[in-house]
């Protein structure tokens, strides 16, 4: 693919803009001056995933989500979701921290007590005789609201008055995960990282499988790794690095195979595919199955997906038919949403990450485990973690591996004569792709455009490079 069209010479006014779609600049990563500007106009336009819905379960539930210099908090009502800029209307002071609940007291300013509730609608001013009428005018008074809404369980804030609905911003990530019932999923374990690189590098470690043969040799059959180790893409899926299917030879390899990855998988992520799934592939081992190896392959898929649907739903889970999901092959292994948004859904789990940045070479990655559970179970709702050093030994052994490259390459990246990262341009093109988004952004390239190029950004990974229209 030779250069793209650039109709909004705009662009060509961003710092270290791409202007080769294959080549990123290596000043995007840790120039202060870029940062600046993605914090100036990026993030303040961008729908973010603020918080899981499961962490405000009750009427007055709020809790806060901080991005930059901002904070938010996100409350529930009887009325519904709402959110309001986390500052007292007086002096400026952050009103809370954390979580939780203000359905009682309400929301008091520790500096001189005014008082808001639910709603944001003030309801108490200390002594209101010593101020002018004008400035306690409820409209001065009342807590800013901030834009939300909800989608897959969660709760997403966006700051842009003018910014498209979510729902426009996020698909087609969104109908793809409705297949899944994503919204049904609750946490199982929550944690989180403090990265010493910039948080779009964070990112780029998942936004292609062609690092799982050397990052992740386990993940691999054995036949086919080191020097044996090859890249396929899966048609369709879009599914991660290699075929199986090339490297079995008997229906019991399929099987054995499967079995292997899934243990892999979940001990590999401590979750993702989970023991009840393993242990169901297990109970079928002995299954008569077709000579073909391709159509051994098919025939064990669907009877998994069958077999995990039927006990789902006998656990009283409410879980989506794992045969149409599968064979709709809408979801690849890995599924991005702009800016800073992952999930990577497996039958009727998932893992979830958010990027956010701390500064211009560090970021906060956080790692949700998720799984349908049955709704009337009682939870504790799931709180915020300590981050821990990507280095810390307790990781599961995926997340660590990506970790252990990134503060390497975020050093790499200040080496003198680097300018620019180079991509493949069939599978590494989500990275390219979603950086010139943010070029679109930073340009200030008019929002229909930005809408219509998000939906060629949000979805699977391993994807080519491709025009956005910008
Ligand atoms: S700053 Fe909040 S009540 Fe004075
Ligand atoms: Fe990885």
């Amino acid at each position: 693919m030779g250069k793209i069209e650039r109709a909004d010479a705009l662009i060509g006014q961003v710092p270290f803009a791409i202007t080769d779609p294959e080549r990123i600049p290596a000043k995007r990563y840790y120039d202060e001056e870029f940062y600046k500007l993605e914090c100036e106009r990026l993030w303040p336009r961008v729908w973010q995933m603020a918080c899981r819905l499961e962490e405000i379960p009750n009427v007055g539930d709020f809790v806060e989500y901080k991005i930059l210099d901002k904070s938010v908090l996100v409350v529930r009502t009887e009325g519904g979701i709402k959110a309001f800029h986390n500052v007292c209307r007086h002096r400026g002071m952050r009103l809370a921290h954390g979580h939780g609940n203000c359905e009682a007291a309400g929301l008091v300013c520790p500096f001189h007590g005014w008082r808001w509730n639910m709603n944001g609608e003030n309801t108490y001013v200390l002594e209101p005789g010593l101020f002018s009428k004008e400035v306690l005018a409820k409209a001065e008074i009342d807590l800013k609201p901030c834009r939300v809404e909800t989608w897959g369980g969660c709760a997403f804030i966006n700051f842009d008055h003018d910014a498209a609905p979510l729902r426009q911003c996020i698909e087609p990530f969104a109908t793809m995960h409705d297949r899944r019932h994503v919204e049904k999923m609750r946490v199982e374990w929550w944690l989180a990282a403090s990265l010493p690189c910039n948080w779009k590098l964070a990112m780029e470690a998942f936004h292609e499988g062609y690092h799982v043969m050397r990052t992740h040799p386990q993940l691999l059959p054995a036949q086919v790794r080191g020097a044996k180790a090859r890249y396929f893409q899966m048609p369709g899926s879009g599914s991660t690095g290699y075929s199986q299917s090339l490297t079995y030879k008997t229906r019991q390899q399929v099987v054995e195979g499967s079995i292997k990855y899934m243990k892999r998988l979940n001990e590999g992520m401590a979750g993702m595919i989970h023991a009840r799934d393993v242990a169901v592939a297990e109970d079928l081992r002995d299954m008569e199955l077709p000579e073909d190896v391709e159509a051994a392959k098919l025939a064990w898929n669907l009877r998994l997906c069958e077999e995990i649907t039927r006990r789902s739903r006998a656990a009283g889970l409410d879980a989506p038919d794992f045969t149409q999901v599968d064979a709709e092959m809408m979801t690849s292994g890995v599924n991005f949403c702009f800016p800073n948004y992952f999930l990577l859904p497996i039958y009727g789990n998932a893992s979830s990450y958010r990027i956010r940045p701390t500064g211009p070479e560090t970021c906060l990655f956080e790692l949700w485990s998720l799984t349908l559970m049955p709704e009337d179970e009682k939870r504790d709702p799931p709180r915020a973690p300590t981050p821990m050093r990507h280095d810390d030994p307790s990781w599961p052994p995926i997340p660590k591996q990506d970790y252990s490259n990134l503060p390497d390459q975020q050093l790499g990246l200040h080496a003198g004569e680097f300018d620019y990262m180079i991509l493949s341009r069939d599978v590494e093109g989500l990275i390219s792709n979603y950086q010139r988004l943010i070029d679109g952004f930073l340009a200030g390239v008019e929002q229909k455009k930005l809408v219509a190029a998000m939906s060629k950004v949000n979805g699977g990974i391993d994807e080519p490079i491709k025009d956005l229209g910008f």
